[in-house]
């Protein structure tokens, strides 16, 4: 005799999402994330602010380095629903009225990019590092930008870029 199975029931799933607010660049974004979207995805996926970009996605290269309150961040390692309210700054932000920012004025014075990758992530850990108030010669430089990798090797160019911001002799 063939017995007949009851249909399987689905339960509908728990709801994945929670909204956020993301303040960029002065501007609120309203998001609806799940808890485990990182600030990379939400600012790139989400928000559509692609100038941060994804390297390694592991907190290797520096690429997605944003300013949050000032400081700068690895923004893979970090999630977004921790930034509910803080302000984000990216490469995107740091133009004010139309006119660069000092660093990226010096990155391109001092032609310190080739394929432009790192570049975003470079710039603004440049202001980040500016921010924190630590550095006092190029050694210190050059360690404190250490976390930014640059395939191309702009090296040279970069700190020169920032040394000139800095008002350090790169020379040396
Ligand atoms: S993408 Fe975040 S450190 Fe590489
Ligand atoms: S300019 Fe190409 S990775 Fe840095």
């Amino acid at each position: 005799m063939q017995t007949t199975l009851p249909a399987p029931t689905v339960e509908s799933a728990p709801a994945m999402t929670r909204p956020i607010t993301l303040t960029v660049n002065g501007t609120p974004y309203q998001l609806n994330l799940a808890p485990w979207t990182t600030l990379l995805d939400a600012l790139r996926e989400y928000a559509n602010l692609t100038g941060t970009k994804k390297g390694c996605d592991h907190g290797q290269c520096g690429a997605c380095t944003v300013l949050v309150n000032g400081k700068r961040i690895n923004a893979c390692l970090t999630l977004a629903v921790m930034h509910d309210d803080h302000e984000i700054t990216t490469i995107e932000g740091l133009a004010t009225d139309g006119a660069l920012h000092p660093v990226q004025k010096a990155f391109i014075d001092h032609d310190a990019f080739q394929c432009g990758y790192c570049t975003p992530g470079q710039i603004c850990s440049a202001v980040g590092m500016i921010n924190e108030g630590q550095v006092r010669t190029v050694a210190d430089v050059r360690e404190l930008m250490s976390g930014n990798l640059c395939r191309c090797g702009a090296y040279p160019h970069i700190v020169d870029a920032i040394c000139e911001v800095m008002q350090l002799d790169a020379s040396k």
